[in-house]
């Protein structure tokens, strides 16, 4: 039986995956993204184009793969019609090319303004949301209050959505949060309008009888493991779960339908947002790594915290998404190191541990590091495996050994073109 692979990130976001979707789509019917919302910023860049996505699955740029957002994906109406503005005017036929779950959730324009409120009330200990209305939206989901897209159908729609609203006033009340609905409001009834245009379906049928029929599927993940509201680093996390078997719940695929668990991770870590990253580079180094990498979002623009790559928690989140193959991004970011530094351990109440343990506070675990050799070459117009500088195919081995799981792909620049198979 032909089983849906699933491509996400092992660490806090932003490791390349909508690179990889893009590169990978060819081998693929359907590219679906199963959680997340446009918090989400999935960049693309071929033919001098580059491109970021939000919403919508990474393999729209190519002529036959069909894109799926999946029932636990949430919308913005708002920005998901900005995205398809932008695929228009590149002369992207999105109307052939991607079905919308009928169960996926609407973020309000009052959704934005709590997550704002929330944020602001919690002071220095902020999340660091996006701010696009993610954490309200999942909460309204469970709490069983949400409006769908299948809403949008029904004839007392407006009804629904006024009963929520007037809910969400009374939180914002409670923050004593300045707001001007009236102002908001008519961009989101008009890219209301604007997603009537595409199809509304129900994607667990329609994805359970294309693994019948033997199609190929891509789920793509947003966000990366360690930001998952389970396995994350709580409460500085996001609000669905990333992992593998968020693509189980937020695209109805059973769990023994799942084939690959393709892991995306960085040569080195990021993090953009509030909460622990124990091998932070809050200096020189960091900022180099920043510099080089451009390592701003593409989503907010904000300044991604870097430090080195961190196996202990590469380790933990292999394990859990079960991950069969990894993909290492932005190696030529470090081209310029003579050496480079490796978390392998964490030292955790005096003693020398390889896992992560509850906490990764800076209180409770100071990383192990290693130094390994750097490569000087620049990469990023080699073309094969055989052009990688040794020093470099030593760091590749070096993490396979230490992670047992092998490595598949080197990224070594933004464009497509740039990617070694290994
Ligand atoms: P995603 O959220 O996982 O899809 O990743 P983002 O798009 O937010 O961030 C990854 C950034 O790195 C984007 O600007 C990509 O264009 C860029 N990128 C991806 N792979 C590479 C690479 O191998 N080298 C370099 N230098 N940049 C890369
Ligand atoms: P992609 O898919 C990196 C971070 C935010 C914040 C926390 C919670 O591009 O990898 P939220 O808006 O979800 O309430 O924010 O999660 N975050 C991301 N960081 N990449 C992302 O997505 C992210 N989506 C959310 O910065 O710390
Ligand atoms: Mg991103």
């Amino acid at each position: 039986m032909i089983k849906a692979d699933v491509l996400l990130g092992l660490q806090w976001g932003d490791e390349g995956k909508g690179k990889i979707v893009d590169v990978l789509t060819p081998k693929y019917d359907i590219i679906a993204r199963f959680q997340g919302g446009p918090n989400a910023g999935h960049t693309l860049e071929f033919n001098g184009i580059k491109h970021v996505l939000h919403t919508i699955p990474s393999g729209i740029f190519h002529p036959t793969a069909l894109n799926v957002i999946g029932n636990g994906v949430v919308i913005d109406p708002v920005i998901f019609k900005k995205e398809i503005d932008a695929l228009t005017a590149l002369g992207v036929d999105f109307a052939k090319k991607l079905v919308i779950s009928k169960r996926a959730h609407l973020i309000l324009p009052t959704h934005r303004l709590i997550d704002a409120a929330s944020e602001a009330a919690k002071g220095k200990d902020k999340i660091g949301s996006t701010l696009k209305g993610i954490g309200p939206t999942y909460m309204d989901k469970t709490g069983r209050n949400g409006l769908r897209v299948g809403d949008i159908e029904s004839p007392n729609f407006k009804d629904k959505y006024n009963a929520l609203v007037e809910k969400h006033k009374q939180i914002l009340d409670f923050h004593k949060y300045e707001y001007n609905l009236a102002e908001l409001e008519p961009a989101w009834f008009a890219a209301i309008e604007e997603l009537k245009n595409l199809k509304f379906i129900d994607t667990e049928h329609f994805i359970n009888d294309a693994i019948k029929k033997g199609q190929k599927i891509l789920a793509e993940g947003a966000q990366g493991s360690l930001l998952d509201i389970d396995f994350g680093s709580y409460p500085f996390v996001t609000s669905s779960n990333t992992i593998c078997a968020g693509a189980c719940n937020g695209l109805g695929i059973a769990p023994n339908r799942i084939g690959n668990v393709i892991g995306i991770f960085k040569a080195y870590c990021t993090r953009v947002g509030s909460g622990p990253f124990p091998t932070e580079l809050d200096n020189e180094v960091g900022e180099k790594i920043r510099q080089i990498g451009r390592e701003f979002g593409a989503t907010t623009g904000r300044a991604r915290r870097c430090g080195w790559l961190d196996i202990p928690a590469l380790k933990y989140a292999i394990a859990i998404n079960g991950v069969t193959e990894l993909m290492m991004m932005k190696a030529d970011v470090l081209s310029d190191f003579d050496t480079l530094e490796v978390c392998t351990h964490y030292i955790h109440k005096g003693e020398k541990i390889d896992y992560l343990p509850f906490s990764i506070d800076p209180a409770d675990v100071t990383p192990v590091y290693e130094t390994v050799k750097g490569w000087a070459e620049d990469l990023t117009k080699m073309t094969s495996k055989d052009a990688l500088p040794q020093t470099l195919i030593d760091y590749v081995k070096y993490i396979e050994k230490l992670v047992e799981v092998p490595i598949s792909i080197v990224s070594i620049g933004p464009d497509r073109t740039q990617t070694i198979f290994m």
